[in-house]
């Protein structure tokens, strides 16, 4: 069965002082978030060992925000999947439109970056999503399709099961600009009969996909409404406390 998720991108935010004290924030209002909503923090990799110590026994999860499309070796700067893992981390965000647009990371590094963090029992939540051009070409559908078969369609189904997906249009990502309900199950809808076509029935009814941009417990009731929405990849809105716990109690 697919899991509902609300998934906290820090991105380049909070030094590691502050970085923990939002989690400490974070888990004084945890009895409040439903049981049956999975809530991830993804800070900077310089966090990632401090936070799974401190959240250890409770239900809250750590993802890194990348990692290196090697294994291993002479690529300063880097780091790599199995390191992100032996900090205790389950999760890697992969492909966030930051990171293509600003780090050039084209769908073969991604692909690599993916196999790399399944190899090493990480479960990626892969990015997806068009620029505003795009959408207003009316181009969104086959942007993402290619995006999508150029990645994770090139798993096998059983690599698949255990990749999330995020939907994020650029054009709503820390722009205020959200996409509607109906513009985010439009795609949402779309991504998962891909999935079906390419994998199974099955595949498609267990994947959680992730909407992103701009969203907020202003407008996450009615985006998490939506059949094939389940749940979001939020930034700004991770940031604060009480929006992110807020956040996991808009499911209805
Ligand atoms: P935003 O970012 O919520 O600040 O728009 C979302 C994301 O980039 O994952």
């Amino acid at each position: 069965m697919r899991q509902k998720i609300v998934a906290g991108n820090w991105k380049m935010n909070n030094d590691l002082n502050q970085g923990l004290e939002l989690a400490d924030e974070i888990m004084k209002l945890q009895s409040e978030i439903p049981e049956d909503v999975s809530v991830i923090m993804a800070p900077p990799f310089i966090h990632l060992a401090d936070l799974n110590r401190k959240v250890q026994n409770t239900r809250l999860k750590i993802s890194a925000q990348n990692c290196a499309a090697e294994e291993k070796g002479a690529f300063t700067g880097e780091v790599s999947a199995s390191m992100v893992r032996s900090t205790g981390s389950e999760y890697v965000i992969i492909g966030h439109s930051e990171r293509r647009a600003y780090y050039h990371e084209t769908d073969d590094i991604l692909l690599k970056k993916i196999n790399l963090a399944l190899k090493n029992d990480l479960y990626p939540i892969v990015c997806c999503g068009e620029q505003l051009e795009q959408r207003e070409n009316n181009q969104y559908f086959k942007v993402v399709q290619e995006q999508l078969e150029n990645t994770i369609f090139k798993l096998s189904s059983e690599a698949f099961s255990r990749v999330i997906l995020a939907y994020e249009p650029v054009w709503a990502i820390g722009t205020s600009k959200t996409a509607t309900p109906d513009e985010g199950q439009e795609m949402h809808k779309f991504i998962r009969k891909l999935i079906s076509d390419n994998f199974s029935d099955d595949a498609a009814e267990n994947t959680s996909i992730l909407y992103g941009g701009s969203c907020k417990p202003s407008n996450s009731e009615e985006l998490f409404k939506q059949p094939d929405i389940d749940g979001g990849l939020i930034g700004g809105a991770s940031l604060k406390s009480k929006d992110f716990v807020e956040l996991t109690k808009t499911f209805s």
